[in-house]
């Protein structure tokens, strides 16, 4: 399988460079797993996160939108279990005072041919004891008992610091989805089946070193919840597997990128959950998740809240509590993923090397480029410029030589450079530059509008 000469340090000098993402506070010295989106890097993700919702709202016959509180009732996480075992199993080096998650260890040391995920704390420990797993950061092998630390954020409402103020940032925003089921079935008159989808932060307090931005303690989930009935779930478990499956090839991704991974130890509210796997710089890692949730959820915050959650069919009349198909994926995970795809290094004729994002253009920054061969033919440019931003993200540049800023467009992934010369005063064509093949053509500017909407569209 043929995979990308890209490697995290050359992604994270390349986002540094062209305004994608930067390190986060750091003209402080930074802070550990945060990350900050440039110019560049947000109009990307926004794309992202566009084209997941057109996939999964817009174009869906029955999915909804929402855009739930961060902050909840501290019930909703207890109803959830959240405060009881929303946990990871760390361990700490006693040689250099650092901490490292137990699992991660394991997965790193066994180079993936051991599952953590299918054993108990004291099998993590005897296998680093046995292994001889030993410290990544300075090789000790002395290590404290596994303990487990609560990933959610604290923080409290109001004036005092009593504990009945305590809130949580929320770690996921799939409970937004599910406190809203009735609110969202009601008001938009929905039939079971139907989905309820948001993109929103939400906040761990991740120890691991984040490989970028792949684990972060800040990040972007899009969440899609499926309420179906018990008995039609594991087709729709199915269909979820491969709609997440399609979007990604959709997106540019080789299918030989990805594969699925299905979990042999569940989570306490999965009746069956696979991850669908990326080939990253690092290896092959988590990109989202498929789970069916059963009932769980909605019964569990029926419970704790006292408040029916029970669907009525409205032609048969029978009630009951919707079984749940999650879709869940981090933007920024695919925005890592997006990035690495994408990245290449071609070498040309002559002997040099451009570095080129070959982004899908409906996730490019920027729709085209516009570029005046000369200087002087800048006022028609910017004029072709600002019709064009009526309609797509463009942008403009007449710094340098033709041949430097073609390079400083294929560095950020934009799809297509307008080149305006004399002849564009004479006859109203210009010329359009390929990213990926650098073939030109000669297009009028009517055109031109309509060759961005088709090539441009998701
Ligand atoms: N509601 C289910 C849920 O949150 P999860 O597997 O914990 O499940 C879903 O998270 C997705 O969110 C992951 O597949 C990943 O894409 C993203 N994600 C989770 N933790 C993350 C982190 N610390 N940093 C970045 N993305 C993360």
């Amino acid at each position: 399988m043929a995979k990308q000469t890209v490697t995290m340090e050359k992604l994270v000098a390349l986002c540094k460079a062209r305004g994608i993402i930067f390190p986060g506070s750091e003209i402080y010295g930074g802070m550990g797993n945060t990350w900050d989106y440039g110019p560049v890097g947000v109009e990307i993700k926004n794309n992202i996160k566009r084209a997941w919702w057109k996939r999964f709202v817009t174009e869906s016959d029955n999915s909804y939108g929402l855009d739930a509180a961060i902050l909840m009732n501290s019930k909703v996480w207890e109803a959830s279990g959240h405060t009881t075992s929303f946990s990871d199993p760390k361990m700490d080096c006693k040689k250099c005072k650092t901490r490292h998650r137990a699992d991660n260890l394991i997965e790193a040391h066994s180079k993936g041919t051991a599952d953590p995920d299918t054993m108990s704390n004291e099998e993590m420990e005897n296998y680093i004891q046995t292994h001889h797993v030993c410290c990544p950061v300075c090789g000790g092998f002395d290590w404290t008992p596994i303990r487990t630390f609560n990933l959610m954020f604290e923080t409290s409402r109001g004036v005092t610091d009593e504990s009945q103020n305590k809130i949580y940032l929320r770690p996921e925003t799939a409970q937004g989805e599910f406190v809203n089921f009735l609110n969202v079935q009601r008001t938009t008159r929905a039939k079971v089946p139907f989905g309820i989808a948001q993109i929103g932060k939400a906040f761990r307090n991740e120890i691991t070193p984040g490989n970028f931005i792949f684990r972060t303690i800040e990040f972007e989930q899009m969440e899609h919840q499926w309420f179906c009935k018990a008995g039609t779930d594991e087709e729709f478990y199915a269909e979820y597997k491969k709609k997440a499956f399609d979007f990604l090839c959709d997106l540019g991704f080789s299918p030989e990128h990805l594969r699925f991974h299905d979990h042999e130890k569940l989570a306490h509210y999965a009746k069956e959950a696979c991850d669908i796997q990326y080939l990253y710089p690092m290896g092959w890692q988590e990109l989202n998740g498929v789970h069916n949730r059963t009932d769980f959820d909605l019964t569990r915050h029926q419970e704790y809240s006292g408040k029916t959650l029970t669907y009525v069919d409205p032609v048969s009349g029978e009630r009951y509590i919707p079984y749940v198909i999650e879709y869940s994926i981090g933007a920024d995970r695919l925005m890592l993923a997006v990035l690495s795809e994408a990245y290449d290094e071609e070498t040309l004729e002559g002997g040099d090397v451009r570095t080129v994002l070959r982004l899908h253009p409906a996730v490019a920054a920027y729709k085209a480029a516009v570029l005046p061969l000369q200087k002087n033919l800048a006022p028609h440019a910017k004029e072709l410029c600002a019709k064009l931003k009526k309609l797509y993200s463009v942008t403009y540049d007449d710094a340098g030589s033709i041949g430097k800023r073609y390079r400083r467009q294929d560095e950020i992934g934009t799809p297509y450079c307008v080149t305006i010369d004399f002849d564009t005063l004479e006859d109203g064509t210009v010329t359009v530059r390929d990213r990926d093949t650098m073939s030109q053509i000669r297009l009028s500017e009517s055109d031109l509008i309509a060759f961005l909407a088709e090539k441009c569209a998701f």
